[in-house]
């Protein structure tokens, strides 16, 4: 199956079940805005904790905050927003559609890390075992060729960009024959900057309302209730604040699904450190982070850090962890050494200091901070697209299964009675009774046993408990693993133990997956 033809799939399944729908539907939608279904919502909600309860109660020296959406207009001046975060775009003159300059060029390099793939892919078949394949990237002419082609483009975006040098990111468009997607055309207009923030007002009278921004991030409420939350918290340097919450960006190039939004969530943790010092806590949250992911048991291979080379205007480092989606690795989580920029810039604006007097060094200053930054709503699509797969079983038919992490499931137990009648219903619906506390339960009992596994399937639920006759007689139930679609039998009052070392956070944190 082609990639997009999987991208496809992915979309179409999220509808049917549940998952994500788009926004207004009745009305055709609406562009880059969605809804999250009965399934979604539980999604969403479980990987919010699985990054909440690893960041703010694992972490005695996190605290959370809930800031709120709107703020004050100046905090968007201090922060750079207003001047500086803009899109770099660009129109194709005969299609009309406007896209963003830097994603046309980087689609052009990620066509040349296709190439290498591929490349790589056939000298793997002809050398087979022997095959090794540092050696080959780095020696093979034709692979060599690719790379640093890659390399120019990449150093001479990431230069004109950074030097605002606009008319010199249409020039590498022409140069590299880039043409519009969508026309086939090469007929560009210039590239210009565009604000992405959503404007809105605050006050009941035309005459009197207060310009507000949708905030772009959530971390500007966590930098202005720093000193709320340290003098409040007693908090000691280093510490770190988390927060969850919705952000929105007028995004141009809105597109592949619930990856790029106008309206989305994110999950940010600002770290409060010593001036200095950020070297060494940029690679421990990189570290950090890193291994959250893996332990969702995704893959090691699907993960990757890219650096960033045209550098934020707060930032003295940053990267991404970049997930291999449908679509190829793309961003998803952002690590940034952001310096004092927003603190300073901060006091500057307020007229007030941000400051912290450390015992240790016996001295005052504005702290640096380290910041982790995920985004909700992509962390759903690289779970969903990744855990979607259709099986071959041995008996020629195929199933389609969603394999998503058990601890992150909407639902972790489907009580299933084999049929409706001689009193299993009853012996299913006190299972879920029993187990509703602990774990997100469901209960279904039309069609055919086949059938309710298949749903189950594709609705990513680990386990299975089926009540049969048996059970009558010896309180046994069939407890079905959805990956191997292997059955045991076991005694009901054992359920609650076995459930937990398969679903309990702990395991899922500390064990090293795959
Ligand atoms: N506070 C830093 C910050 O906002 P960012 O790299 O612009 O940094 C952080 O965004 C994360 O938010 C990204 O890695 C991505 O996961 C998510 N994100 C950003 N824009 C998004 C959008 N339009 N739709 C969905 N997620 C988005």
């Amino acid at each position: 199956m082609s990639k997009t033809d999987q991208f496809k799939k992915v979309i179409a399944h999220a509808k049917e079940y549940g998952f994500v729908f788009p926004s207004s539907d009745i009305y055709d939608g609406l562009s880059a805005v969605y809804d999250y279904g009965q399934q979604g919502v539980l999604l969403k909600n479980n990987i919010r904790n699985y990054w909440w309860k690893s960041m703010v109660q694992l972490n005695e020296n996190i605290v959370g905050l809930d800031a709120a959406i709107f703020m004050h207009p100046t905090t968007w001046k201090a922060s750079g927003h207003v001047d500086a975060f803009n899109d770099p775009l660009i129109d194709n003159k005969d299609s009309k559609k406007r896209y963003r300059a830097d994603v046309l060029i980087e689609d052009y390099i990620a066509k040349l890390e296709g190439k290498i793939e591929k490349e790589v892919t056939k000298a793997a078949k002809r050398f087979g075992d022997s095959f090794d394949r540092e050696q080959f990237v780095s020696t093979n002419p034709r692979v060599v060729g690719y790379q640093e082609k890659a390399s120019a483009i990449s150093a001479r975006m990431a230069k004109s960009l950074e030097a605002e040098d606009l008319a010199d990111v249409k020039a590498l468009i022409e140069e590299l024959e880039i043409v519009c997607p969508f026309s086939g055309s090469k007929n560009w207009t210039d590239v210009k900057q565009f604000n992405l923030m959503f404007g809105t007002k605050l006050g009941a009278s035309a005459d009197h309302a207060t310009d507000l921004y949708l905030r772009p991030e959530t971390a500007q409420g966590i930098f202005v209730n720093f000193l709320n939350v340290q003098k409040s918290g007693r908090m000691k340097i280093p510490f770190g604040i988390a927060q969850t919450g919705k952000a929105f960006r007028n995004e141009i190039v809105a597109r592949q699904f619930i990856f790029r939004m106008r309206e989305f969530e994110q999950m940010e943790m600002q770290f409060f450190i010593p001036p200095g010092t950020q070297k060494e806590w940029y690679d421990h949250w990189k570290k950090t982070r890193l291994n959250w992911h893996l332990s969702l048991g995704m893959g090691e291979e699907n993960y990757r850090f890219h650096n960033h080379e045209k550098l934020a205007h707060y930032a003295d480092a940053a990267c991404d962890i970049e997930f291999k989606f449908p679509f190829g690795f793309k961003e998803l989580e952002g690590i940034h050494s952001r310096t004092d920029f927003d603190l300073g810039s901060h006091e500057k604006y307020a007229g007030k200091k941000l400051q912290y007097f450390d015992p240790e060094r016996n001295e005052s200053y504005t702290p640096y901070v380290l910041e982790t930054s995920i985004g909700l709503d992509r962390m759903f699509l690289a779970v969903l697209s990744h855990s979607l797969q259709e099986e071959e079983l041995e008996d020629g038919n195929s199933r389609t299964v969603l394999r998503l992490p058990a601890v992150l499931a909407p639902t972790q137990v489907a009580i299933l009675p084999l049929v409706k009648k001689d009193g299993l219903p009853d012996i299913a619906r006190d299972l879920v009774a029993d187990l509703k506390w602990d774990y997100s339960t469901a209960y279904d009992e039309k069609d055919a046993v086949g059938r309710r596994y298949r749903r189950q399937d594709a609705l990513g639920t680990p386990y299975c408990v089926t009540v049969d006759h048996q059970t009558l007689e010896d309180q046994t139930v069939t407890l079905r693993e959805r990956d191997s679609m292997e059955q045991i039998r076991v005694a009901t009052k054992e359920l609650p133990q076995l459930l937990d070392a398969k679903l309990n956070l702990k395991n899922w944190l500390t064990n090293p997956k795959d």
